[in-house]
């Protein structure tokens, strides 16, 4: 009798627990709503349609979607003026079922573009006037088409090589380096109110691509052209170093008036997976969400799809594949949950 007494006595003296903030999340969605930032996914279009797992997953844990590359130009204009908007049309009404935001992706980019155009560029007969109102087509009717409906563009994609010169692409070298400010006025007059994004691989490190970025970022806003944030792909491996000065590079971006995000995670590693891999694997994705999170303009975080079933990296990356929150199954990795276990900020 006399220790449950005393042990009654303790409880009763002893001072309500702390609150310990929200609960532990139970699942992205719920993670993204308690840090105030989007969490989202690249979208294989034809998953979406004919995989009901997929479709499921995708819908039930995220809040914002890319696509893959059903909005790319050699997806929505295969042909000269022949315009396929099936795949992208699909993207978007799901995304508005089921309250989810979408980046788009992308205006302006060296790869993906479609036969009829490279083509006729490279032989002569689309001159260099021509194909600045082809360009300034294109961005105007993807952009319009889809005003009001995609919160953020991936208006330029790429545009820096790595040793910090403008990409030698058809735009440049036809064009000019005016070609940039171009594209971000067009794709403005389209939809005033969509975010527009430059969007670079290697930007988390790479000194010369981030000092050429900041420059060009300077110069387009001293000259009044709407620029509203840059993305950082992401396309990390565990067999490099993590990129430690990534959230001081996203401070330099934030410092200029740009909304920040990760656009395009994934964390790969060469095959065959191991248990110590995962596990270097989910701290790589929790260093990333953390990064993002220490820097208030970081607003969100795409990873470049959700599942090993459907990854660009075997294809892309020899001898490397794993990259994803979920395996093959769509079983949750080490990453997923270490994900989950980062607290608000
Ligand atoms: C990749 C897609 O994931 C692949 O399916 C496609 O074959 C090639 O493009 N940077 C980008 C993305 O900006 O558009 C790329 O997506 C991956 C690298």
């Amino acid at each position: 009798m006399k220790p449950l007494i005393i042990a009654l006595a303790l409880v009763l003296a002893l001072p309500a627990p702390a609150y310990a903030g929200p609960r532990p999340p139970r699942d992205l969605r719920e993670l993204a709503h308690q840090h105030g930032i989007r969490i989202g996914t690249a979208v294989d279009i034809a998953a979406l349609r004919g995989e009901a797992d997929y479709r499921k997953v995708l819908n039930h844990q995220f809040n914002h979607v890319t696509a893959e590359n059903a909005m790319k130009w050699e997806s929505v204009e295969p042909e000269r003026g022949a315009y396929t908007w099936a795949d992208a049309d699909a993207l978007v009404q799901n995304a508005r079922r089921n309250r989810q935001r979408v980046r788009g992706h992308t205006l302006v980019w060296h790869n993906q573009l479609p036969a009829w155009l490279t083509a006729g560029v490279a032989d002569g007969s689309i001159a260099p006037a021509e194909l600045r109102r082809i360009l300034r087509d294109h961005i105007t009717t993807q952009v319009r088409r889809y005003k009001g409906k995609i919160r953020a563009w991936d208006v330029v994609n790429e545009v820096v090589e790595e040793d910090g010169s403008l990409r030698q692409n058809i735009w440049l070298t036809h064009l000019g380096p005016g070609y940039i400010a171009d594209a971000f006025r067009w794709a403005h007059r389209a939809d005033p109110h969509a975010k527009l994004f430059i969007n670079d691989y290697n930007l988390e490190w790479n000194a010369p691509k981030i000092e050429t970025t900041l420059s060009l970022v300077k110069d387009l806003q001293a000259r009044g052209v709407p620029i509203h944030g840059v993305g950082f792909q992401g396309h990390l491996g565990i067999q490099y170093d993590y990129p430690g000065d990534w959230a001081n590079v996203m401070r330099r971006f934030a410092d200029l008036g740009l909304e920040i995000a990760v656009t395009e995670l994934d964390v790969r590693m060469v095959l065959p997976v191991t248990p110590e891999k995962l596990t270097t694997q989910a701290d790589y994705y929790r260093r990333a969400l953390t990064d993002c999170l220490s820097v208030e303009a970081c607003k969100e975080l795409t990873v470049w799809g959700f599942t090993d079933r459907h990854s660009w990296v075997p294809g892309w990356f020899d001898g490397e594949g794993a990259a994803c929150l979920l395996d093959e199954d769509l079983a949750p990795k080490p990453a997923y949950r270490a994900l989950l276990g980062v607290r608000a900020r």
